[in-house]
């Protein structure tokens, strides 16, 4: 199974790096083939809802998305990994998830010619936030969690964790067994 892993966070060998790579861990050790995108590396600019994709299936805007989609319709699972800055996602997780409206038609049903690659879909998603408690960063796990239950995919399991400073959690054994875990259960067929 090929797995994807999205950063999410633009600080490298920051948290959510760090629990990204436990969970692509698990899913190398559950015989996954596995590709981490670094959404901070890439140019990917906000969706413009020109409607074009609903015809085409295709985005109109020519950026490093186009190929990220292509990714995404391969992947059996993703897993997403990001920080929570304002009580939200991260710009760049946000501009990729929103991204995904090149996949559905003009009813927001999966693009007939994806379809059977998007429903069922694994998804796996790790958040981290400065704040003691780790739910504090829910919003972002309730965008993932309704576009999962809105569309069909199968929302796999959620890690969640606090951490402030960068690399922090490497101390934190718990939150990285969790996220290994989380690999190897979205890699298990
Ligand atoms: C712009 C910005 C906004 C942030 N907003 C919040 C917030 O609303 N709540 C919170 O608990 N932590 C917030 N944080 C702290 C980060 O979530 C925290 O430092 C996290 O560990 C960063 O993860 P990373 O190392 O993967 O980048 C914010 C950090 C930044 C840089």
């Amino acid at each position: 199974m090929e797995i994807l892993g999205v950063l999410g966070s633009p600080r490298m060998g920051g948290n959510s790096d760090i629990l990204l790579d436990q969970a692509l861990a698990g899913a190398k050790e559950a015989g996954a083939n596995v590709e981490k995108i670094i959404l901070s590396q890439k140019k990917i600019s906000g969706c413009l809802d020109c409607g074009k994709c609903n015809e085409t299936g295709i985005c109109a805007i020519q950026d490093d998305m186009l190929e990220i989609h292509r990714k995404v319709l391969k992947a059996g699972g993703i897993l997403h990994s990001a920080p929570l800055y304002f009580w939200a996602m991260t710009s760049q997780m946000k501009a990729y998830l929103d991204r995904w409206c090149a996949f559905f038609d003009g009813d927001w049903n999966w693009h007939k010619a994806y379809s059977r690659k998007m429903k069922g879909k694994r998804i796996g998603v790790i958040t981290v936030c400065g704040d003691p408690n780790a739910h504090t960063a829910d919003p972002i796990v309730h965008s993932f969690k309704s576009t999962c239950t809105f569309s069909g995919m199968n929302l796999m399991g959620v890690v969640q964790t606090s951490a402030g400073q960068k690399g922090q959690v490497d101390k934190n054994e718990k939150a990285k067994k969790e996220a290994y875990e989380l690999g190897k259960k979205i890699a298990t067929p």
